[in-house]
Order: C-alpha cells, then sequence, then structure tokens
C-alpha cells in the first residue's frame, strides 16, 4: 500500500477509512522523524535515477526499457482484464511496475528469489523480463517464489493492499499472471521462515533477491539474513514497503552496503571487499 494510495483512498468516500487508522498513521510519522531521508525518497526519488546508479547505465537506457514494456499491449491487457474480472477495478502499469521489469532486462539474471507473490503483479512484472530475456536470446532464466496464501487478510502482510487485502474467492497466489509466463515459474507454498532454508540448499546462483511477504522488523531482518551469505558479489537484494520499519536499513548499514530507494522500495548491490564489478 503506498501511501499515494492512501491519499487517493481518502479522497473517495464510496472508500473505507479503515486504512487511516491511528496505528497506521502513527507507524508512519515514527519513521519520518526517525528517518526523513527514506520518507523523502518514497515522494521524490526517481526509479531512473536509482536504474543508473545501481547499473552505471544512463537514464535513457532505463527510459527505453520502458518503452519496450509499452510496446508489448497484450501483457497489459491481460493484467488489465483479470483485474477488473476478479477484482471489479482497473489497472495501468505504474512506476514499480517498469522499474522490476527494466532491472531483470538489464541484469539478466538467471534465478530470482522472491517472497511474497499476493495477486502476482510484482512476480507477472519478473517473468515478463525473464520471458523477454529468453527471447532476445540473452538467457535461460527463472524466477523461485515463496508465498503463504493470503486467502484470508494477513496482518503486517496484506492488510494495507489498496483494493482486496486477501485473495479473491477460489484463487490462488499469482492468479494474476499470464499463462504465456508461467513456464519459468517456480512456486514454493508455505512460510518463507520454513521454506527459505531448503530454497537456498538448492539455489546458488541468485542474481536477485526481493522481499515482499510478511513485513516485520524480524521476519525481514531473517530474510535479509538468510538471502545475503547466498548472493554473489554485485548481486541485488531488494524489498518492497521499506518504510515499514527499520529492518533494511538497519541490514545494509550493519554489511557497509550503500542502500538505494524510492516509491516503497529500497535496493542494495553486494559489493565485496569493495571489488570491482
Ligand atoms: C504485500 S503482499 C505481496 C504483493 C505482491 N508482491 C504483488 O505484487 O501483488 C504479501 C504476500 O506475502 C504473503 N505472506 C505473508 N506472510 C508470509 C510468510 N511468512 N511467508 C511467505 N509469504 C507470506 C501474503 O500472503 C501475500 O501473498
Amino acid at each position: 500500500m503506498s501511501l499515494t494510495n492512501v491519499i487517493l483512498i481518502s479522497k473517495n468516500k464510496n472508500m473505507s477509512t479503515k486504512f487511516l487508522n491511528i496505528k497506521w498513521i502513527s507507524r508512519r510519522l515514527r519513521y519520518l522523524i526517525l528517518n526523513p531521508r527514506y520518507f523523502y525518497l518514497y515522494f521524490y526519488g526517481k526509479p531512473e535515477t536509482v536504474f543508473s546508479a545501481l547499473t552505471d547505465l544512463p537514464e535513457g537506457h532505463y527510459y527505453k526499457l520502458r518503452e519496450e514494456l509499452d510496446s508489448d499491449p497484450n501483457f497489459t491487457e491481460e493484467l488489465r482484464k483479470k483485474t477488473i474480472k476478479f477484482m471489479n477495478v482497473d489497472f495501468s502499469l505504474n512506476m514499480d511496475h517498469y522499474f522490476l521489469y527494466s532491472l531483470v532486462r538489464t541484469i539478466k539474471p538467471s534465478v530470482i528469489l522472491e517472497t511474497g507473490v499476493f495477486h502476482g503483479y510484482y512476480t507477472a512484472c519478473f517473468l515478463k523480463g525473464i520471458y523477454d530475456n529468453y527471447r532476445d536470446g540473452s538467457v535461460e532464466g527463472k524466477l523461485i517464489s515463496i508465498d503463504l496464501p493470503a486467502y484470508e487478510s494477513i496482518s503486517e502482510s496484506t492488510t494495507e493492499s489498496p483494493h482486496m487485502t486477501h485473495l479473491p474467492s477460489g484463487s490462488e497466489p499469482g492468479w494474476v499472471i499470464p499463462d504465456y509466463l508461467r513456464d519459468r515459474w517456480q512456486l514454493n507454498i508455505g512460510d518463507s521462515r520454513e521454506l527459505l532454508p531448503e530454497v537456498l540448499e538448492r539455489e546458488k546462483n541468485i542474481s536477485l533477491f526481493f522481499h515482499d511477504s510478511l513485513h516485520t522488523y524480524s521476519h525481514m531482518m531473517y530474510e535479509f539474513e538468510k538471502v545475503y551469505p547466498v548472493l554473489n558479489h554485485g548481486s541485488y537484494l531488494m524489498t518492497h514497503d521499506v518504510h515499514w520499519n527499520h529492518a533494511f536499513r538497519h541490514f545494509v548499514k550493519r554489511h557497509g552496503q550503500k542502500d538505494f530507494s524510492f516509491h516503497g522500495f529500497g535496493i542494495s548491490r553486494k559489493i565485496i571487499n569493495n571489488l570491482p564489478l
């Protein structure tokens, strides 16, 4: 759930005002006071600037990849149709989707690991990037996801999602993902605390880890610390809802890494002993 969404929701008298509860406001106010830099980056951080800083490529490269995603209207249209059918709301791509797609198209990962699928919008963007990387012959990648299905709302995870706080009735995690993207997707159902160790035992070549499951401090820190040793020099570690607590900031500080942020994302690259990339 983004702050922008909350403002929009609060303006819409037909929408529930449950998101504007005291707990929600006080948590963000606390965050603002304790960490103004991230709060600033939430509103003023730009995906193209972060993309360029992370990849050492000009911002123009990001714009080109954004256009590339737009040039395939079928992808957006499928997400849109399913969103209208299952949630009765419209859908269009936003900066989050463009960024995830562009990053995958640029770093061309052979393995992406993600926790927290829910409806599957971000998962679809990763898979679309992997699909296009395969189609242009650059790499045969795959996405491994872990998700504890939200058949009912899960506190500190889905309760602030903008439209539905649980999966639509009768649907499974990732219901929005177009069928043609599913070949390179491995979904593991369960708690990431239980499943991460066994997945990490098998997968040693993860170029991008993305957290979007349970946003408590201890759970986020658990995932970051569990995955970090397996990441290679130059690999990316990313989180959504970075502003829910201080886990990401504390984590990057502990490991002496640089952190980047825009909107609700926190991103870092694992750099070992200042070695060049
Ligand atoms: C914020 S939503 C993810 C949104 C998703 N990235 C998207 O683009 O639609 C969080 C997801 O993590 C799942 N989840 C919650 N606790 C979890 C846990 N302990 N392990 C794995 N997944 C969990 C929830 O059921 C939900 O599907």
